[in-house]
């Protein structure tokens, strides 16, 4: 039954994507611009200073031992992440002997037998990559942190958190969750810091050890790495599974190049200069006012506001007049439009905004060009958490049990799929919270949040809609829809 499904969703993506796939070692060029097609459109990738020479990159290199690249996981047709369809695309055509599949962290647990599809049931339908942390966390420097709180299996539909090898009562105890793969690009913005401490957990910023620097602690679900350096190593000895150090000549490169991409979506169906024209795509990114606050002067995605004129457009077709003034009342709807918003531990607590706050998606999404908060630090959305995540039966669940103050919101006991930062700080106050990212580049990386639970955008405008009893009317969805789209 699942593989009918997964081949009718494979007719959806244009022609040519499977051909844009970038294997490991594969050599050629990545180009200074090149378009991909998605199936809301397409959307662009550019390399500052590009093309790039594959060959000599290190980010496009199989340097561990279980044949992947950091490419495996970071393609440009997906907006340098990858979707749950390219993942099934992949195990259509090639099964387990895809890198891709690598049975360290690209399947349910490493002890199931890797040529099974339900072996790799979470990165194929919801593009999920295993991420295993020690417990008790350490810090950086690999000091155990004693958490404030307890955590035990409720349930374990994967069996790696039970497994004799990888569970939490095993010799080398870790938690495995579950986490979509971040977007490599566009990090002019998401590493730039313009704050000293973090309002949302009320804490100094932390100092990055390497350059001496602020770190912007916008890095990975739960921040356990300040820089992408940091990020780097903890990627080549666990997605790639390598045993050496990466040498400081490949570290660089790894580094100037992340730093040199810039992706967003680019045309709309039916090949309309969307995104592209009326926000700049690429190029706005690239060229935008460097650093985390960004261009003040400019409301996010208030670029749209030219669309609301495309009534008076006669080159425009009657459907695309249509969509282009639903992306202009998006836009207005996602800075304009109230509600309340509740229980948010990082915006609802401790900072002095009090529970419940009145505002709209440009509270938490307000940077301009990226959609991230320009202040830093995590916030519990409850995608994660009971009660507010919805139904994932096939992901694990823990009871966490604060030792010392209970949680603001939760009280003493709370139920997850994803600890979120708590994995990191160890404390209970932090269970849930997952780091915003930058909403360029949707229409190519679905699913979306962090655990893969909303399958389309309507899916994720429907969550905000339940989470914070919002009331949008069919209207204002569709409208929110069609901004997200083309962003
Ligand atoms: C098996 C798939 C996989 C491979 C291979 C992989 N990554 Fe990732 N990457 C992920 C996942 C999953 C996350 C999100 C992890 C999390 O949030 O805890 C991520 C996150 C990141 C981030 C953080 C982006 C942000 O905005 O937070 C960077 C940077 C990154 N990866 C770079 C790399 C580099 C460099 C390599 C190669 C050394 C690499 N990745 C290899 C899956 C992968
Ligand atoms: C209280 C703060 C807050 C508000 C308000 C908010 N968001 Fe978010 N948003 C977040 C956080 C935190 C995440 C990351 C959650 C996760 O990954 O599980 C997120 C993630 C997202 C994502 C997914 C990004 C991805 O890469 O998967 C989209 C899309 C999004 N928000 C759109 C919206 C829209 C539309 C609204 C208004 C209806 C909105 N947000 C309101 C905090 C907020």
């Amino acid at each position: 039954m699942k593989y009918v499904v997964l081949i009718a969703a494979s007719l959806l993506l244009p022609a040519g994507a499977q051909s844009s796939w970038i294997l490991p070692g594969a050599g050629g060029k990545l180009a200074a611009t090149q378009d991909y097609p998605n199936a809301l459109g397409s959307l662009r990738l550019q390399v500052q200073g590009g093309p790039v020479d594959m060959a000599s990159n290190p980010f496009f290199a199989p340097l561990g031992a279980n044949g992947r690249a950091c490419v495996t996981c970071h393609q440009p047709i997906n907006a340098m992440s990858v979707s749950a369809l390219s993942a099934r695309q992949r195990w259509q055509q090639y099964g387990d002997s895809d890198a891709l599949f690598a049975a360290y962290d690209g399947s349910n647990c490493p002890d199931l037998p890797q040529d099974k599809a339900e072996s790799h049931s979470l990165l194929l339908s919801k593009g999920l990559i295993r991420i295993a942390r020690s417990w008790p966390p350490r810090d950086l420097q690999g000091h155990v942190i004693t958490p404030d709180f307890r955590i035990e299996v409720v349930r374990d539909p994967t069996g790696c958190n039970t497994s004799k090898i990888y569970g939490l009562n095993s010799p080398n105890p870790q938690i495995s969750v579950f986490r979509r793969p971040r977007m490599v690009a566009n990090f002019k913005y998401v590493v730039a810091t313009g704050f000293n401490d973090d309002p949302k957990d009320g804490l100094p910023l932390p100092t990055d050890p390497l350059s001496g620097k602020l770190a912007s602690r916008n890095l990975m679900a739960d921040a356990r790495v300040l820089t992408l350096k940091e990020q780097m190593r903890d990627a080549a000895v666990t997605h790639l599974q390598r045993t050496k150090p990466l040498t400081a000549e490949q570290e660089s490169q790894i580094e100037d190049l992340e730093m040199r991409l810039f992706t967003a979506q680019q045309s709309g169906p039916g090949g309309d200069e969307q995104s592209g024209g009326a926000s700049g795509g690429t190029d706005a990114l690239a060229n935008g006012l460097a650093g985390r606050l960004g261009d003040q002067t400019r409301p996010v995605w208030s670029e749209y506001a030219a669309w609301a004129k495309a009534a008076d457009n006669p080159a425009l077709t009657p459907v695309q007049r249509a969509f282009r003034l639903s992306v202009a009342r998006g836009a207005k709807i996602f800075r304009d439009r109230t509600f309340l918003i509740t229980d948010s531990a990082g915006i609802n607590y401790p900072i002095g905004f009090g529970n419940p706050v009145r505002n709209s998606c440009v509270f938490c999404h307000n940077m301009s060009q990226m959609g991230m908060d320009v202040a830093p630090g995590q916030v519990d959305l409850g995608t994660t958490t009971l009660p507010f995540a919805d139904p994932q039966p096939d992901l694990p669940l823990f009871k966490i049990t604060c030792l010392g103050q209970p949680h603001p919101f939760y009280g003493k006991v709370i139920y997850t799929h994803d600890p979120g930062y708590a994995l990191t700080t160890g404390r209970c106050v932090d269970v849930g919270k997952i780091t915003l990212q930058s909403l360029r580049g949707l229409a190519a990386r679905a699913p979306y949040f962090s655990n893969g639970m909303a399958k389309d955008l309507r899916a994720v405008v429907d969550y905000y809609n339940r989470r914070y009893n919002i009331g949008y009317t069919e209207q204002e969805k569709q409208d929110l829809v069609n901004l997200l789209s083309v962003l």
